[in-house]
């Protein structure tokens, strides 16, 4: 259900863009092992963002470059020439990340890459880097058009990450660029910020009122639980993003909200051209703080779900709400549960069906219950709390027993989500997979997404309340199919392991 590599290791969803009826993901890949090197871009094409399909690695690190994060545009006017009559190129924007052998030891600087038959097979561009500020902390940049009554242009979006900054850029030809702006937060936050996205979305489905997201992931202080998606709704002009919210706004907006209150939800960023101005967000299930000791074989890291992200208006200030996108197959028949009484306690339920991906969708009744939900993957003294916490009205995910590998401080967490009950009542989504919880509540104004890694063996389900009594509203539990990854022909990883090694070792 997820979307890991075949036997490798990934990190940033790179390059998302959505052309002649594919979704194509790049993404953060080392095609040689499964530890955080030799990056370069992977690549999968899906036609509904639920069914993969494994392509060649697109854009291979080399002596002097790791082939850092970035975006993908559809080249539609060739404007950067790099096309061919008839066929519009497929520009990738990544970071060359300069290794001790290039002539610029250090240095992150963007730089572009090229396909002509759909994102196939790729050229880097002769005249690379195309923008360099002789920083070694510039990267990951995001390219969109931007329409201007004046007329279209590239925009470009990425980061200064110790300076916690985000840089903006316009070009007419993506080879070109001139600096329009810098953004940064009113109240610091996070250490380094990386990964940043910049879209508009209309509020309430009006398309007369348009605001504008900007998402940063960020990594926070030492101790403080690794990394983190985070946005800003405001409004972009062209040349600046303003938040709305902040030091010396008056309204109700908050400067920045958490994408996900969860662990693992980071480097999160969107598709460019999706048809009918959906906006789509993919995440890599993961955290930087244990990233690189994963229990998982023989691959290592993994894409949240995909969700498609909208703007709502909510006791007057603008709230985002995220959906994990229409597609997911029913993998079996689904089982319901009624209306139950929650006294305070334990109470098991019958609905044990194994470890393999599932849809909970259930509605509570808060009652006089101080905490009340469902514990996922329980046995012994394993489970997965979801519940809701009534007094700081908050959903709250408990993996603090998830997991019997010691995975560092970070990993066993209490996450809390504010949100409130809606006439007493706690409505929720709950995407479980193997060692994966995607938590939606009250439609998805609130997110928790965390790694879980219980014992195949603790499959049960039980339904708590404390404090008093809950009730459970109802319950459907739908197994979900397990969409496998299409992969290529034969294993990428040993053939390309031994053309790199030569190409190395002549480097
Ligand atoms: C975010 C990140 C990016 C960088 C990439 C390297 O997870 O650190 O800033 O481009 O990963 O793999």
């Amino acid at each position: 259900m997820h979307y890991t590599a075949a036997d490798t290791w990934i990190n940033d969803p790179n390059g998302l863009v959505y052309a002649d009826g594919v979704y194509h993901l790049f993404f953060q890949n080392n095609p040689y092992g499964t530890d955080h090197s030799n990056m370069s871009w992977g690549h999968a094409v899906s036609p509904d963002l639920v069914h993969w399909r494994d392509r060649p690695v697109a854009i291979l690190c080399d002596a002097n470059e790791q082939i850092f994060s970035g975006s993908a545009v559809v080249d539609h006017g060739n404007t950067s020439g790099l096309g061919e009559p008839g066929t519009a190129p497929l520009v990738a924007v990544y970071t060359s990340h300069h290794t001790d052998k290039s002539p610029t030891p250090g240095i992150e600087a963007q730089s572009l890459a090229y396909s002509l038959d759909g994102g196939e097979t790729w050229r880097k561009y002769a005249g690379n880097p195309v923008l360099d500020r002789g920083s070694a902390e510039f990267r990951d940049p995001k390219v969109f058009r931007y329409s201007a009554p004046s007329g279209a242009y590239w925009v470009m979006v990425a980061v200064e990450a110790v300076e916690r900054k985000v840089v903006l850029y316009r070009s007419d030809n993506l080879i070109e660029w001139t600096y329009l702006s810098e953004f940064t937060s009113t109240a610091p936050v996070g250490r380094i910020w990386e990964c940043p996205d910049l879209f508009p979305l209309p509020v309430d489905g009006d398309p007369g009122n348009t605001k504008w997201v900007l998402i940063v992931n960020v990594t926070y202080e030492e101790g403080r639980g690794g990394t983190a998606g985070l946005f800003f709704v405001g409004d972009f002009d062209g040349v600046a993003f303003t938040a709305l919210g902040g030091r010396g706004s008056t309204g109700r907006q908050p400067e920045w909200e958490l994408l996900d209150y969860g662990r693992d939800f980071y480097a999160t960023v969107s598709f460019n051209d999706v048809p009918d101005g959906r906006r789509v967000l993919v995440g890599w299930m993961s955290n930087w703080d244990y990233a690189r000791i994963l229990p998982t074989s023989p691959w290592r890291g993994a894409m949240a779900l995909p969700r498609e992200a909208s703007l709502h208006t909510v006791d007057g200030r603008i709230v985002l709400r995220q959906r994990v996108v229409a597609g997911l197959e029913p993998g079996g028949a689904s089982r319901s549960v009624g209306r139950t009484d929650i006294p305070a306690g334990t109470h098991p339920l019958g609905l044990a069906w194994g470890s393999g991906p599932c849809l909970i969708e259930a509605t509570f009744d808060g009652g006089t219950s101080a905490e009340f939900g469902i514990l996922l993957r329980q046995g012994g003294a394993e489970a997965t709390r979801i519940g809701y916490d009534a007094e700081r009205a908050c959903l709250v995910v408990d993996r603090r027993a998830s997991a019997s590998t010691d995975l560092g401080p970070s990993f066993p967490s209490r996450e809390t989500a504010p949100v409130e009950l809606d006439g007493g009542s706690l409505e929720l989504q709950i995407y479980l997979d193997a060692s994966s919880v995607e938590v939606f509540a009250q439609g998805g104004r609130v997110t928790v997404t965390d790694l879980i890694f219980p014992d195949a063996s603790s499959t049960g389900v039980a339904l708590y309340s404390e404090g008093g009594a809950a009730q459970l509203t109802g319950l459907t539990l739908t197994p979900l199919e397990d969409t496998p990854v299409e992969r290529a022909a034969e294993s990428l990883r040993a053939e390309d392991g031994r053309a790199f090694s030569r190409s190395r070792a002549s480097a």
